[in-house]
Order: structure tokens, then sequence, then C-alpha cells
């Protein structure tokens, strides 16, 4: 097909349409708060329970957050039968164990990207939720953003062709005493931030053949920044880095056998992208606010709400294989790069 005059429409629904699901919260840290926060305002979806390592804590977040029903174990929140949905919001060490105890549980989840340490984790878990016949999806709200279905249909319309290369980065400053230079937490950027770039290439190229690459340590003992080059058996290439050290544009062009795409604010979060034609005469815009997690988080919650009530066990936004294929891929890379984890676990 010829370039289009426009871009389609975005047919993500409105999220105050969506049925109403019961949710609970486990974990009581950053971005279960977020999540929360974002959910209440701009969803219908009722926010039922949380459950923390210690009753304190569930306390105080249920007190801040105006929930009813805070339980000081996780056993107690997956066990709690006035709840259908488990947002899983405990660093990515444990993800494994904590989606498996709900899923066990027979509750629908939500779990924090990533969803596991490495691949083997994620395909039990995967597995486990396919035999107890629960819902189960990764959180990476990105794919669950209007602006997103806009681009999946631009794709499918094959605008821009065959794509030939993706590049992108994510890069950000957090202080020393964050989880994510916690060696024992599997810190480094390629779990937590590394995660966006890496799945967007898996989403664009499919698996990676071959992976070159840099690394360099931080002193705290975890990975400090790194930088991929990844190439599929078709010879497309993929370039992304992430890094501990500082903020970055966190950018992400498309190129195509027809034309490009580039993204004019992060490309993860809620905002505008550009679709250009292969000699550069004509481009598309997609205009759109650039926000933040308070912007963005309540589509996921919507799109599960939809999908569990529809008797769905994953959604497309972001399916089961697509979320094993970036473990697949970020497993790829720590082999290239030899980053190990030392949890423990
Ligand atoms: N989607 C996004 O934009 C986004 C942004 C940030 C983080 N994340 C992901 O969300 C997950 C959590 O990140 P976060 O930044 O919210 O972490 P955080 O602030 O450290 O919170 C994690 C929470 O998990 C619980 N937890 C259970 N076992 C723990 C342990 N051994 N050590 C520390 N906490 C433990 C704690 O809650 P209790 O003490 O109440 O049990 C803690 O508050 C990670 O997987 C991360 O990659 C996603």
């Amino acid at each position: 097909m010829g370039f289009p005059d426009a871009l389609p429409k975005s047919r993500v629904p409105a999220a105050a349409q969506a049925p109403v699901l019961r949710w609970g919260i486990l974990g009581t840290g950053w971005i279960a708060a977020k999540f929360v926060e974002s959910v209440r305002a701009h969803s219908t979806q009722r926010i039922e329970a949380v459950g923390s390592r210690s009753p304190a804590s569930a306390q105080a977040f249920a007190a801040k957050w105006g929930i009813d029903m805070p339980h000081g174990s996780y056993e107690a929140l997956v066990s709690d039968p006035r709840i259908d949905v488990i947002y899983v919001a405990s660093p990515h060490t444990i993800h494994h164990a904590h989606v498996l105890l709900a899923i066990e549980a027979g509750k629908h989840v939500l779990v924090e990207k990533p969803m596991a340490l490495d691949h083997a984790q994620a395909a039990e878990m995967v597995a486990a939720a396919r035999r107890k016949g629960v819902f189960f999806a990764e959180a990476v709200w990105t794919y669950f953003l209007p602006k997103f279905d806009v681009l999946q249909q631009v794709l499918d319309r094959r605008i821009i062709g065959d794509i030939r290369s993706v590049y992108t980065e994510y890069g950000e400053f957090l202080p020393r005493d964050h989880r994510i230079f916690d060696a024992s937490l599997a810190g480094g950027p390629l779990l937590d931030l590394g995660t966006y770039p890496v799945s967007l290439i898996e989403k664009l190229l499919g698996a990676a053949s071959r992976i070159v690459g840099l690394g360099q340590p931080d002193p705290s003992g975890v990975n400090g920044q790194l930088a991929v080059a990844m190439q599929n058996d078709a010879g497309a290439i993929g370039t992304m880095a992430t890094t501990l050290y500082g903020f970055t544009p966190t950018n992400a062009a498309i190129v195509g056998t027809e034309g490009s795409i580039r993204f004019t604010t992060e490309f993860h979060l809620p905002g505008s992208f550009e679709v250009w034609s292969r000699d550069g005469s004509r481009v598309l815009r997609y205009e759109e606010p650039r926000g933040a997690h308070f912007e963005g988080l309540f589509f996921e919650a919507a799109e599960v709400a939809r999908a569990i009530a529809a008797g769905r066990t994953e959604t497309g936004c972001r399916t089961l294989d697509a979320s094993l294929g970036t473990m697949a891929m970020l497993d790829g890379i720590r082999d290239c790069l030899g980053i190990r984890f030392c949890t423990g676990g």
C-alpha cells in the first residue's frame, strides 16, 4: 500500500467503560503507589486490598490510599476470596515466587516488568497460569498505551514496509541507595530499564540469532551500563543501550523499506511519534501530550479487566509469548556480556 494521508485512530476503549474488577496489590513500594494513583484517578477499577511482608506497611499503604483490606502477608492477600486479580509489584528477584503463589491460589495476575529473572522462571510461570486457566500478563505498560495501538496499526498495514533496523536506548539517574544498585536484587539497568528497549526490538524483529555488545561493571557489583547490537535470521539489526548514569532521550527509531518511525518524546511513555515516508517528503504525526506513570498505568488495568471479563487468559497488548521472547533476549544479552546475578535464588 502507498503512504497514507492520515494515521489510523487508536482503538483503545475508554478505561472508565471497562468491566470493574476487584484488585489486590502485592507490595507497597514505588510502582505500587503509582499504579493505585493512576488506576484510581482514571478508571472505575476497585482496589480493595493490599498485601505486604509487614502488617504495618500494609496498614500504612491502605490508610494512605483508602484501601479497605490490608493484609500483613502475601499469603493472606492471595487467599482473600473478595479479590479477582493480583497486581504483583515486588522486585523482579521474587516475581517468580509471588506470581506462582497467586496463581496457585486461583487468582488472575498482572506482574510488573520484567516478568522474571530469566526465561526458565518465566516459562514456569506461564505454564502454571495456563495449567490453572487464569489470566496472566506482564505489565509493560508501554504496549497498553493508545499510541502503541496506533503504531501497531501502522505496522500491520505495512506502511513502513519490512523492518530493517531498530535503534533504541533508555538511561536514568537513580540515587545510590536505590535497589537498582543492589546486586542481591538483580540490580543494574538491563532488567529494570533495558526491558523496554529489548522488548521493543523483540516485538519488531523477533528472536535474535546473534548478539554482540559491551558492558561496564559498576563498583556496587551490578552492571552499570551496556550497549548491544542484535541480528535476526533475516539480517535485520536492533541496537540498544541502557545506563544507570544519567537520563538519556529514551528514544527509538524504526527503519523500514518504505518509511521510518521516530518518537519525539520518550518512546515508552505517552507522547507523540512521527511516521516518515522513505524519502522524507511526507510526515504523519501522532499527537499526544508527553505523560508519565499517572497518565498511563491505568490503561493496562482496564485492558486486564476487559480480558478477564471476556474469559481470555492473556492480552494481545502483551502476549505471554512476547514476554517469553523478551526474557530469552535478555538472557542472550547477559550471556554475551557475562552478567551474572547473585540473588541466592
Ligand atoms: N512499570 C514501571 O514503570 C515500573 C517502574 C518502576 C518499577 N517497576 C518494576 O516494579 C517492580 C518493583 O519496583 P519498585 O521500584 O516499586 O520497587 P520498591 O519501591 O523497592 O518496592 C518493592 C516492594 O516489594 C516488596 N518486597 C517484597 N520482597 C522484597 C524484598 N526482598 N526487597 C525489597 N522489597 C520487597 C516491598 O513491599 P512490602 O514491604 O510491603 O512487602 C517493597 O515495597 C520491579 O520489578 C520493577 O522493575 C516498574
